[in-house]
């Protein structure tokens, strides 16, 4: 990919200006660019001195063996003691934490003072359970609060854990088990979903069979099903209910530890991302008060994410908490028990600061704005998007619907690799555009460079790397550094590669362009799916795109894509809602990336992540048998499409 080749093709001409009342009283303001510019390390000392050391680091960022960094170097601390007890110390124990809603309806009022009990709890019942600092420990399990309280007892005892996120199957479980040599798994006998529980233990059951390393299962008891008891399995209710609410949180090292998130490569085993405690913890905390202003005496904030993910690591637990915030926690879908579930959870709980991801909102925008309008969201007064690129027309429409116009949008590209948001806009600072991310933010360098490794001008696209190491950078992919330096720093030398493809408008801010083995050669010409989604769901009947290239005879690839109508697109079987999409991508990019075949279908494949499944597309788009779909979500998705498949052609 060269740089004239990803040149601009879509041009964004709106902006929205901060509210002048929160850009007023924002956390953050314009100079906080200036100072990092200054000194970039003594920024990042400055936001750590917002955590509470047990001791103060020596050295703000060990660079001596790169790509190995080491930031707050002897410096000491306890996660947990810096997202609970210091809290309660400071005379908030009765401040809600977690404003939990299961999906049948139940809900659960934690306050930090209970926190404080029950993490204290769970860590004594992990020692008791001869989980020892070091020691991994895997967690299975559905959104209840006990997810949350385990982490923070595995930070506080020195455990590091590794979250699977329950949708996985079995053979996942077991792999990453594995991999990381977990001692205990703690889990649930299930979860709810879709108005029906569903089985977690049962999973577990299979996945520990033959264990070398697991010594026990730790079980809670969230709906009450049937479940196979073995030896080794303990009821939470029976081991931690027992156990004091005492215990003291122990320092640890800067550099210690704290989890390993699995991601998977697009190859091979999945790449287990190693995260520490003190850089870490400083990046979450601060990039949480500065992206989304959080003001932890009034906000209410809710991310929608599953803790599975890292955006649930970071920005349910991690981040809120250092914080201080109050967040609203939901266990379920949002379609469950009717489509306005999650705005009936804003207008409950006045949720001011609302995070989620582009594919939901696609997904809000194809069943209709009528069903956010029947509630009242005026309490929202920033709103934040996560996952992927999101489509102009995404932004526009969560801005307004969601939004009610008054609430910037700030989109956040970071990776699980990154552990915090990178590039984003500063609600009280930035313009917004719709559909970019914007600027780094203070304290990091990214950039735009070509084939070469030179950084692109202004106007120019190419591969977005990070220049400088980062306090939440992964310090490694877990017992495989050669592959961490393999995966991420072997593209260019002394950059670490993002793997994905990005330009800088001719203000030079930042569009992400979606994974570069997700680029299309058309012709000789360089192509980004995502530019070509964008430009379908700009069409008004459109809610969800999904382009991929297909091997063609004379362009070398051609465009396919395929298009979920918006509910209230009216009739769009026949050739005429085609045509009608293909001349409209090729006025808004250019008649070179009119797609060859358009296919309008009412679902797309995508990961448990929400992320489409490009691969399986092309298998259709190609007429080949589908490759693997055990990571799909829903495959019955691939049935409904196939279905579809001769009236689209
Ligand atoms: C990849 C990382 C970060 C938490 C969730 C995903 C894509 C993420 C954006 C955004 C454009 C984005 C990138 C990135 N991505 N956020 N705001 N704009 N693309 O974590 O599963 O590790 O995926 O998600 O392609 O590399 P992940």
């Amino acid at each position: 990919m060269s740089h004239e080749t990803l040149s601009n093709l879509l041009h964004e001409a709106r902006r929205f200006a901060p509210p002048p009342e929160l850009a007023a009283e924002a956390n953050v303001t314009g100079d906080a660019y200036d100072d990092a510019a200054d000194d970039r390390l003594g920024y990042w000392a400055r936001q750590a001195e917002r955590l509470t050391w047990a001791k103060r680091w020596d050295t703000v960022l060990d660079w001596s063996n790169p790509p190995f960094a080491k930031w707050f170097v002897g410096g000491e601390l306890n996660v947990a003691y810096n997202c609970v007890d210091r809290h309660v110390e400071a005379g908030n124990g009765g401040k809600v934490a977690y404003h939990w809603e299961g999906e049948p309806g139940d809900t659960r009022t934690i306050t930090y003072a209970d926190l404080q009990r029950e993490v204290a709890k769970a860590a004594n019942a992990l020692l008791e359970l001869g989980v020892q600092k070091g020691d991994r420990v895997a967690i299975y399990m559905p959104m209840i609060p006990e997810l949350p309280v385990t982490m923070l007892a595995c930070a506080r005892i020195g455990a590091t854990h590794s979250v699977v996120f329950g949708g996985f199957s079995a053979d996942a479980l077991r792999t990453r088990i594995d991999d990381a040599q977990a001692k205990i798994v703690v889990t649930s006998d299930g979860g709810y979903r879709r108005g029906k529980p569903y089985a977690l233990k049962a999973v577990v059951d299979e996945a520990v069979a033959n264990s070398a390393t697991i010594t026990n299962v730790l079980v809670v008891r969230r709906t009450s099903q049937a479940v196979e008891w073995n030896g080794t399995d303990v009821w939470w209710h029976e081991l931690v209910d027992r156990q004091s609410d005492e215990h003291d949180a122990p320092a640890h090292d800067a550099e210690h530890p704290l989890y390993i998130l699995y991601t998977s490569g697009t190859t091979g085993k999945p790449k287990g991302i190693l995260h520490t405690t003190g850089g870490y913890l400083t990046q979450v905390a601060w990039t949480h008060h500065a992206v989304f202003d959080l003001k932890p005496e009034t906000d209410v904030y809710w991310c929608s994410a599953d803790i599975g993910w890292v955006t649930g690591h970071s920005y349910i637990v991690y981040g809120p908490l250092a914080n201080g915030a109050t967040s609203v926690m939901y266990e379920g879908t949002p379609d469950t028990p009717h489509r306005g579930r999650w705005w009936e959870l804003i207008e409950k709980y006045k949720v001011t600061i609302f995070y989620t991801a582009p594919t939901a909102i696609r997904t809000f925008m194809k069943w209709g704005e009528d069903i956010p309008a029947q509630h009242d969201l005026s309490s929202l007064r920033v709103l934040g998007s996560v996952g992927e690129p999101i489509n102009p027309e995404a932004y526009v429409w969560y801005r307004e619907h969601i939004g009610g116009d008054r609430c910037p949008v700030v989109d956040t590209w970071w990776q699980t690799e990154t552990g915090a948001i990178m590039i984003s806009p500063l609600p009280g600072v930035t313009s917004g555009k719709p559909g970019a991310a914007m600027r780094p933010l203070p304290g990091i360098a990214a950039d735009v460079v070509d084939d070469q490794a030179q950084s692109v001008p202004d106007g120019g696209g190419g591969f977005l790397v990070l220049k400088e190491p980062w306090p939440s950078m992964l310090r490694t992919i877990w017992g495989d550094d050669d592959r961490f330096i393999e995966t991420y720093w072997s593209r260019f030398e002394n950059l670490y590669f993002a793997g994905d493809g990005a330009k800088k408008d001719d203000d030079g801010d930042l569009w992400l362009l979606g994974r570069v083995d997700d680029v299309m050669l058309v012709s000789g010409h360089n192509i980004s799916t995502t530019e070509v989604e964008s430009a379908l769901v700009s069409h008004p009947k459109v809610a969800e795109a999904a382009v991929v290239g297909a091997t063609d005879p004379v362009t070398g690839q051609a465009i396919v894509a395929f298009v979920i109508p918006r509910g209230s697109a009216g009739n769009v079987d026949g050739d005429d809602f085609v045509k009608e999409l293909r001349d409209h991508v090729a006025k808004v990019l250019g008649a070179i990336t009119k797609p060859r075949q358009i296919m309008v279908v009412p679902e797309l494949p995508k990961t448990r992540s929400g992320k489409i499944m490009r691969r399986l597309l092309r298998d259709v788009a190609e007429n080949r048998s589908l490759g693997d779909v055990t990571t799909l979500t829903d495959s019955s998705v691939m049935d409904l499409i196939a279905e579809k498949l001769p009236a689209a052609k």
